[in-house]
């Protein structure tokens, strides 16, 4: 099911150590209604991110979507991400050139800074020589993150189940995802984390804990086997949706439109604001991003909708270029 194992340096590829790296990340969704800070899944769209090395300095460079928006300083995300690797490896400190390319809309709920973390600690470990495995690029990609469901699911691709405690190794499972796909309504609505995060209680009943369990665990095993409706039963949750529904106009009534279009079911993507509908390969996505980007229009939000495959190969090394200039296309990180 998983490959846990098998780290491979430039030198398998006779490269020596590389100069300059693009990796290329997909978005995630996190959550998935009951799997709060847990559940993941991988989504085809992707950020591309180019490294090098360099003796001191910093420059960043963004290209599409929101790129003026990116920090294109020392608290880039990639630049940090990187920087976090060549300490953990004991490196002495360097300064860095990232070029980077986005597809995946910024502070969505679709995993762009994890994308950033996970870009920066995956191209800085094959850099050094791939000096860290791959559990010790999650723990510090979940530190950098704070949470582990988003880097994971970027990391390594398909639909993910993630615990992480600081100072812990990341435990994770990763299974691929079978006939459903995703339509995500991305409203026009400025949502960020820490805000969709303070209005969680501090405290939950136990009632509700153990009703998220149970729909939790059916989820998971309902994506393990494919089965359809385990995976609509098992997108319910009552520990962060009903809290945060408020900061997302219209959530509940796009929730009921997904569902009235066909969808399998619909839950927040990640901390919001955007929806994200689960729907059955192979049906036509259309019905059921107009009815979500509808309910969001009544709502009095304009937005729009994605039809997104599940992405079953995670990160990615598209290009490495060795310090002999000697430049080889991609192949798998993990
Ligand atoms: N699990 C996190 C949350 C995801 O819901 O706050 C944030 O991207």
């Amino acid at each position: 099911m998983t490959r846990k194992e098998g780290d491979r340096s430039p030198a398998v590829l006779g490269l020596g150590v590389a100069a300059r790296v693009r990796v290329r990340v997909p978005a995630t969704t996190a959550n998935l209604g009951p799997g709060f800070d847990a559940l993941g899944m991988a989504l085809a769209l992707f950020n591309r991110f180019e490294v090098e090395r360099l003796p001191e300095g910093c420059y960043v460079e963004a290209h599409g979507q929101s790129a003026d928006l990116i920090p294109q300083g020392e608290d880039n995300l990639v630049v940090r991400a990187a920087r976090a690797v060549w300490e953990r490896a004991g490196l002495e400190p360097a300064g860095w050139r990232v070029r980077l390319w986005t597809e995946i809309p910024l502070g969505c709920g679709l995993g762009s800074s994890a994308s950033a973390i996970v870009g920066g600690v995956v191209a800085a470990n094959v850099l050094a020589g791939e000096p860290l495995g791959t559990d010790e690029l999650l723990a510090i990609a979940a530190g950098l993150e704070g949470h582990a469901d988003n880097v994971t699911a970027a990391m390594l691709g398909g639909f993910t189940v993630a615990t992480h405690r600081p100072g812990e190794a990341v435990r994770w499972e990763r299974v691929e995802v079978r006939g459903v796909r995703a339509v995500v309504a991305v409203p026009d609505v400025v949502l960020p984390t820490e805000r969709s995060r303070r209005v969680l209680p501090k405290a939950v009943s136990l009632a509700d804990a153990v009703f998220n369990v149970g729909r939790a665990s059916l989820l998971v095993a309902a994506m393990a086997v494919g089965d359809r409706a385990g995976i609509a039963a098992g997108l319910d949750d009552r520990l962060h949706q009903p809290y945060r529904a408020s900061l997302v106009p219209g959530f509940g009534s796009v929730v009921a439109a997904a569902k009235g279009a066909g969808a399998l079911g619909a839950v927040l993507s990640g901390a919001g604001p955007s929806v994200l509908a689960l729907i059955p390969e192979p049906m036509n996505a259309e019905p059921v991003g107009e009815a979500m980007v509808g309910a969001f229009r009544d709502a009095g939000v304009t937005a729009r909708w994605l039809a997104l495959s599940p992405d079953h190969g995670g990160v990615a090394v598209e290009q490495i270029d060795a310090l002999d200039g000697h430049r080889a296309a991609g192949r798998e990180v993990l």
